[in-house]
């Protein structure tokens, strides 16, 4: 049942502290500071194609990122688009980012890759799924069954599991993400017990459209709130590159079109889609800030999503989550058909 929850998926996003314990268990040794996935023992990729659709896919491309970032060339392809010309693989692993592990579109992508030579590895929920059996290698991201049609604990479980793969793999021993990661439970749990995104939320009703924008780790963060947002309020939401908002989207933005901007930290990057803001926020467009309060952002901002200062890799996990209420109870203040959703179904099996 939904616990007492007015929507499946409420509970499951409340749930998240519990299910990404869960992913944690038993694969981060604290004392030697280190990730341990004996599902991945002899693989040692040179480079890493991701293929994925929807929600997998903005983990996906969190997740190339990761391996970019520890020196490991890596691109997230959407699933649909990379059979239409598969890339060289050479000796690329290919990892199918799927939920379900029965998505036609990302099935056929690790179809072609399989055909072309390349080692496989599917990162999914279901256990004896379709890519589970499929692939040579198998993660599981222990999310536990998502009845909401709409990916909310998955996605944070997947967004986990590819840290952990990524720091498994290159045998990073960064003790500063480790710790984040191991603390993730619990800062989840403090936005859960927080969040003014209900307030927030009831704030918009009336706006034409959403735009959500962010920078490095925290563009696939945008791009899953703005498809969060669509899918369960049929409302029209867009995510974009921040820097990409002033090379054309900016003429769609007014005084009703609220900008949902994601900066945490406060490096460069943050600093620039703080210039991004300024930009909408001349223009009278609302913004509402995803920030951890160390740029200098909620200056420019009307609202403001808190999340607790952590390591960027986790920074954009809880991120999402303040998103996902977001859209949730833009949803349910709408009336909306939460748990399901018109037009969609949880797994998607034609191409
Ligand atoms: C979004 C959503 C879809 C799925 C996509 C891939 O909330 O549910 O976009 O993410 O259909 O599904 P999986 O991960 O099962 O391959």
């Amino acid at each position: 049942g939904k616990s007492g929850y007015d929507h499946f998926m409420l509970k499951e996003i409340h749930e998240q502290p519990r299910s990404l314990r869960q992913c944690l268990q038993g694969r981060v040794d604290e004392l030697g500071g280190q990730v341990e996935l004996d599902e991945l023992a002899g693989v040692n990729p040179t480079s890493v194609q991701f293929v994925a659709c929807g929600t997998s896919y903005h983990a996906a491309l969190y997740g190339a990122r990761l391996f970019q970032e520890a020196g490991i060339p890596a691109q997230a392809f959407l699933a649909s688009e990379y059979v239409t010309a598969p890339p060289p693989v050479d000796d690329a692993l290919v990892v199918g980012v799927t939920q379900s592990g029965e998505t036609a579109d990302t099935l056929s992508a690790l179809r072609a890759a399989k055909r072309l030579g390349a080692r496989t590895l599917g990162l999914t929920n279901v256990v004896g799924s379709t890519v589970a059996r499929e692939c040579d290698h198998v993660l599981y991201i222990r999310a536990g069954p998502e009845i909401g049609v709409a990916a909310s604990k998955t996605f944070a479980s997947q967004l986990v599991t590819l840290n952990l793969f990524s720091l498994a793999v290159t045998d990073d021993h960064d003790r500063e993400s480790i710790g984040s990661l191991r603390d993730l439970p619990s800062t989840v749990q403090e936005i859960l017990d927080d969040s003014v995104a209900a307030e927030v939320a009831t704030a918009y009703l009336d706006a034409d459209a959403y735009f959500f924008i962010g920078r490095g780790l925290n563009h696939p963060v945008a791009l899953e709130g703005a498809l969060k947002l669509k899918e369960i309020t049929y409302r029209h939401a867009e995510g974009f590159a921040a820097g990409e908002l002033k090379h054309g989207p900016l003429a769609l933005v007014t005084d009703n079109t609220p900008v949902i901007a994601v900066a945490t930290g406060d490096d460069e990057f943050a600093r620039k889609t703080v210039g991004n803001v300024k930009e909408v926020e001349a223009r009278d467009a609302p913004v509402i800030a995803v920030t951890d309060g160390q740029s200098d952002i909620e200056r420019y901002a009307d609202h403001v999503l808190r999340v607790p200062e952590t390591h960027p890799r986790t920074a954009a996990v809880l991120a999402s989550v303040q998103l996902q209420l977001f859209a949730y109870h833009t949803a349910a203040d709408l009336g909306r058909s939460i748990d399901k959703p018109r037009n969609l179904a949880k797994s998607v099996t034609v191409e």
